[in-house]
């Protein structure tokens, strides 16, 4: 069994990234510049954020945060989303989500320039992905390609089991396995009211589980040998670790990891990658705009 390892090889591509620009300066470039937008304080966005600054660091990019209050007005956050599409100095931002209630995230998200919206969540950029042209495509299930790639495993005519329907995992990661310049596999989404999962699971060569629901994959629903890609990072209490909780997968990779041929480890497996794909989708933005600006 092989432990696919995601911070090494997202070390490995923001160091690639870092030499771009080094290149990118050298050649009296300006660096790329990528701003977050931060609502409110929940504990899982303010991580996220702050280790897409560092990214940022790591790659020799600039990075702005932009952080306000739950109380901002949809109205007042969508003006802030119309300055940076004005920017000329941004080459890509995000807004964070989850958006307090009273914001429609939707709005927001729509409200993004598709050059700028370096998520890929703009419906703009899920369509060209989805239709196999050029676009912003959303970090996490890049990172997850990325990976088989960067460990020689094949997707062409395999089974390809995604549990979860997600717009930022399962719809995407589904759109992207099908087709044939990026997975060409054989696709099968479950979600909530999916029938037989444990049934479908097993037919899996690749199974990938994002569904949000700790250690929902056990060692019955995979089959020996596939490649297990555990997309699940939930906060679970655990008074033995110094924040009290851990991050927990949607695989039980104690049982399942003995008879898998490949499985990412959560933490250290998908995550890393889908920050360092950000990375890759600014300096793609970056490149974008001084071709168009020249
Ligand atoms: N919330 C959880 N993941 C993401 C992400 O990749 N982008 C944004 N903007 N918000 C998120």
């Amino acid at each position: 069994m092989q432990i696919i390892d995601g911070k090494a090889t997202a070390a490995a591509i923001k160091a690639e990234i870092r030499n771009d620009v080094e290149a990118i300066l050298a050649s009296g470039g300006r660096a790329p510049h990528l701003a977050a937008v931060l609502v409110g304080h929940d504990g899982g966005s303010e991580t996220y954020v702050r280790n897409k600054v560092l990214a940022c660091e790591a790659c020799g990019f600039r990075s702005t945060l932009l952080r306000f209050e739950n109380n901002i007005t949809e109205e007042e956050l969508l003006a802030v989303v119309q300055e940076l599409n004005a920017d000329d100095t941004v080459d890509g931002f995000i807004v964070q989500l989850p958006l307090p209630g009273h914001i429609d995230e939707q709005k927001v998200t729509e409200a993004i320039l598709p050059e700028k919206d370096v998520d890929g969540f703009h419906p703009v950029n899920v369509g060209r992905m989805a239709i196999g042209l050029p676009a912003f495509i959303s970090a996490t299930p890049l990172g997850i390609l990325t990976l088989l790639q960067r460990y020689g495993i094949e997707t062409r005519g395999r089974n390809v089991v995604i549990l979860g329907r997600s717009n930022i995992v399962g719809k995407p990661m589904a759109a992207l396995m099908m087709q044939k310049q990026y997975g060409d596999a054989t696709v099968t989404v479950l979600h909530s009211h999916s029938g037989n999962i444990a049934d479908e699971c097993r037919r899996a060569d690749i199974l990938i589980a994002a569904i949000g629901s700790p250690a929902f994959v056990t060692a019955d629903m995979v089959k020996p040998g596939a490649v297990v890609i555990d997309v699940g990072t939930t906060r679970v209490p655990d008074a033995s670790r110094s924040g009290g909780f851990r991050l927990q997968g949607d695989v039980d990779f104690q049982t399942v990891s003995p008879i898998c041929s490949a499985i990412t480890p959560v933490p250290g497996g998908v995550g890393p990658m889908t920050i360092c794909m950000l990375m890759l989708n600014t300096l793609l933005a970056y490149r974008r705009r001084a071709k168009s600006l020249s």
